[in-house]
């Protein structure tokens, strides 16, 4: 499973990579709004830190504008993946965005069937938003096993990218599932990481280890 960090704060993706074991990033324009500075001056000092994809979401709704955004965003780095929003227009720019050799992130998916879409049209990455979900009593979760389903029932080459993470229990219900991607937000990542007997364990073997002499 890939993981990416749900951020456009340099300071987290930084920390983040420190650990060894970020593939990516996602941002999207209300990540981007939190930082205070320009979207591609931020896009461009995220490239420069992670060497795997990077989504940068367009904000155009007209296929054409898509294109136009989408375009600009991937000349700014290799690795940029552009972010399109799932809405017939966008579905229509993905199509050409993927005959043109530019990978797309379909994002603000909520159902199977348009996730279905976003595979058809070529889609590198689909977003189902797990977390939005929950919040308005729907299984989240259900959805990225339907979506699992259908793409490996039709050999999509889609990746799942289980976007709205909110807690570890969503994460390590995705990877069970075989989610390809998790996109997680720093906070989550920092959680990950602990367990009150790992902490409560270790505290007891460096005390019995004052007891003996390393050599
Ligand atoms: C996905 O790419 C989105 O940036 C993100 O996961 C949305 O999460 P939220 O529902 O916590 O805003």
């Amino acid at each position: 499973m890939e993981f990416f960090i749900d951020t456009a704060d340099v300071a987290e993706i930084k920390a983040a990579h420190e650990l060894g074991i970020l593939d990516g990033v996602t941002t999207n324009p209300s990540l981007i709004a939190k930082t205070g500075k320009p979207f591609k001056a931020v896009v461009k000092e995220i490239c420069a830190i992670v060497d795997g994809p990077v989504s940068a979401e367009v904000v155009a709704t007209e296929k054409d504008a898509i294109l136009k955004e989408g375009r600009e965003l991937a000349k700014l780095a290799k690795n940029v993946v552009v972010k399109v929003p799932l809405i017939a227009e966008g579905l229509k720019a993905v199509k050409v965005f993927s005959a043109e050799g530019i990978k797309t992130n379909v994002t603000l998916c909520f159902s199977t069937n348009q996730a279905l879409l976003a595979a058809k049209a070529g889609a590198t990455y689909i977003s189902p938003f797990v977390g939005r979900l929950d919040d308005i009593s729907q299984d989240g979760m259900e959805l990225i096993d339907e979506i699992k389903t259908v793409y490996d029932n039709y050999d999509f080459a889609t990746k799942i990218l289980v976007a709205s993470i909110r807690h570890p229990i969503h994460l390590k219900q995705a990877a069970l599932i075989g989610a390809h991607v998790a996109t997680i937000p720093f906070s989550v990542f920092g959680q990950l990481v602990k367990h009150p007997l790992t902490d409560s364990g270790l505290e007891k073997f460096l005390a019995d280890a004052k007891k003996f002499n390393w050599d």
